[in-house]
């Protein structure tokens, strides 16, 4: 272009007539959402916000879900939070000697950006995972044991197990790379109305198929060997979830992803996290068991009918019950666990038969009998994890050196002169067991848990509706059960509370939302 050429942008070309209504199909994605949104706001006033909110469970699926649904209904809503035993739930401590161990969910993945930022916004600080030597116990011999040289430990993973390492680690991967996509779809106040449904926007027929079938189909279709899976794929199953690689495809893909590296926790412990999440939210914490969750009729300002539930509950102070436009159950529902009784639902909701996995923990201050495990040798201990493999033998699922939730973290845990160990096993330790386990030992504590789903695919998730506004959460448990699960199925259930409350549609179970994103970024 010259000097002389006026590079003027014609922005408004009124002299001349417009050709063909060309702008206007460009223009249409533009205006018609504002169309549509005056005419509905025109149409019809936005209702009210629920005036009371019920969470029932205060473990880290109830109290993030206090802290989504304040987020989303904002600073006027009521919400109550009841808890029949200590916030947390299964994120608890044992106290030993003076000093606090993780009894239950212990640790958690670099990519778990849920409880990353509940961390970083409580301002909490988080603590590394403990290092240490891994071996894995047969019952009669290590099938493998880890060096302290790490050159030595890399020769023998290649020597026995070839590249599978390395390719269980990519498998994995892939399966992640398609799980982080709920971070931007949460993001996006994308809801879904299902487990399935939430699954299958993140990772396709892929993950349903995952659901199917066990993560022992999943691997040996990938081609891994018998020896691979029987030495190192059912162990982590064993220590993770109490369980064989029989376990759903989904929750396998989880475990193994809880045996890489650059896994932390919260210093203080992880149930902080849920204590200050509480307080984050200003909810109110009700101690006392939700007993019965009643239908109620009710009508709204303008006389359309609007359901209300009566919560039923259990106190120190004997019984009693309040009124709630909208219920979040975040407990598993079976007798032994929730135990709530639904009132007056037609259809009835339906009653979950769904079995928890008995897992208890033992914390015990000794010494390892180094000869159970076939050591003969004077000299120390070295290894700081056993895993095992599936043997009839075997009356402990794990034993692994651990160090207390405050302080001296970081370093791996010292055997001499003796040190902490965290057993799983499923039924409680006899005093038998416990002499042929240990040499010695001078502490002992114990809790017992119903730990999670006991996974026999194909896994039908429970719903995440119940009724017009009474969710649940647990239902996600039976993909897989972890701090972030139940977090992601928080944020899902609150999203999704807001979006039916006021008739958001399109933002619940939208199809093609990764190309849809995508595009927008
Ligand atoms: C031994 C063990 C090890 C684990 N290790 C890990 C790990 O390393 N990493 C990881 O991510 N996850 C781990 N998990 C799993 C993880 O702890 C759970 O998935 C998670 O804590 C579940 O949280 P939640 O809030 O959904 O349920 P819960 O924590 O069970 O919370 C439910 C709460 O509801 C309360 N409640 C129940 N019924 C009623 C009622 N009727 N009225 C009032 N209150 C009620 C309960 O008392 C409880 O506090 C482990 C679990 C166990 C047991
Ligand atoms: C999963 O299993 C169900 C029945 O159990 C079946 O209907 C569905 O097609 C299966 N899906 C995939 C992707 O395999
Ligand atoms: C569940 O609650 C009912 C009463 O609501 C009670 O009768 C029953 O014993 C409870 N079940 C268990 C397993 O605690
Ligand atoms: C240790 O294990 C061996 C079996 O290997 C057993 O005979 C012995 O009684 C156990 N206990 C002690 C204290 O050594």
């Amino acid at each position: 272009m010259g000097p002389g050429a006026a590079p003027l942008p014609v922005l408004f070309p009124v002299s001349f007539p417009v050709p063909f209504p060309v702008s206007f199909p460009v223009l249409l994605p533009v205006l018609l959402p504002l169309l549509c949104g005056l005419q509905r706001g025109a149409a019809r006033e936005l209702p009210a916000p629920p005036h009371k909110i019920a969470v029932i469970g205060a473990g880290i699926g109830g109290t993030s879900a206090a802290y989504y649904l304040r987020q989303k209904f904002g600073q006027d809503v009521q919400i109550d939070v009841f808890e029949k035993g200590d916030v947390g739930g299964r994120l608890a401590t044992l106290t030993m000697e003076g000093q606090e161990y993780e009894a239950g969910g212990s640790v958690i993945h670099p990519l778990n950006l849920h409880m990353k930022r509940f961390v970083k916004e409580l301002g909490l600080s988080v603590s590394p995972g403990a290092g240490g030597l891994v071996g894995i116990y047969n019952g009669e011999t290590f099938v493998f044991e880890e060096s302290s040289w790490y050159i030595v430990t890399v020769v023998k993973i290649l020597w026995q197990y070839g590249l599978q390492f390395l390719r269980m680690h990519m498998w994995v991967e892939d399966i992640l790379d398609k799980f982080m996509r709920v971070y931007r779809y949460q993001a996006h106040d994308y809801a879904f109305s299902s487990v399935e449904g939430l699954l299958h926007a993140l990772g396709g027929d892929e993950f349903t198929r995952l659901l199917n079938g066990t993560v022992l189909e999943a691997l040996q279709k990938a081609g891994f060997s018998h020896k691979y899976l029987h030495d190192i794929v059912t162990p982590a199953m064993r220590v993770n979830y109490g369980q064989s690689a029989n376990v759903n495809g989904f929750v396998g893909a989880v475990s193994l992803a809880g045996a890489e590296s650059g896994l932390w926790s919260v210093e203080g412990g992880n149930k902080l996290v849920c204590s200050g999440l509480l307080s984050a939210s200003g909810a109110r914490l009700l101690a006392g068991a939700v007993t019965a969750i009643e239908r109620k009729a009710g009508s709204g300002p303008d006389g359309q009918a609007l359901p209300s539930y009566r919560v039923a509950y259990e106190t120190a102070g004997g019984p009693a019950s309040d009124l709630y436009g909208l219920v979040v159950v975040a407990a598993p529902l079976n007798r032994r666990m929730a135990n709530i009784t639904f009132v007056n639902f037609s259809p009835p909701v339906p009653e979950f038969h769904k079995y928890y996995h008995q897992t208890v923990t033992t914390l015990v201050r000794g010494r390892l009998n180094a000869s159970l495990f076939g050591r003969t040798a004077p000299g120390p201990f070295p290894l700081t994890e056993i895993l095992t493999t599936d043997g009839p033998d075997l009356f402990i699922n794990s034993v692994g050196a651990v160090t207390p939730v405050t302080g001296k973290r970081g370093a791996a845990p010292a055997e001499a002169p003796s040190a902490v160990w965290k057993v799983f096993s499923q039924e409680p330790l006899s005093e038998e067991q416990m002499n042929l386990l240990f040499a010695s030992y001078d502490a002992v504590r114990e809790r017992r848990w119903l730990a999670y789903p006991h996974y026999r695919p194909p896994e039908k998730c429970p719903p995440v509706i119940l009724h017009d506004r009474l969710y649940y959460l647990s239902g996600i448990e039976w993909a897989a059960s972890a701090m972030e699960m139940s977090a992601i199925a928080a944020h899902n259930a609150a999203l999704l509370a807001y979006h039916r409350w006021y008739g958001n549609a399109e933002m619940i179970d939208q199809e093609g939302l990764y190309e849809k994103l995508r595009t927008e970024l």
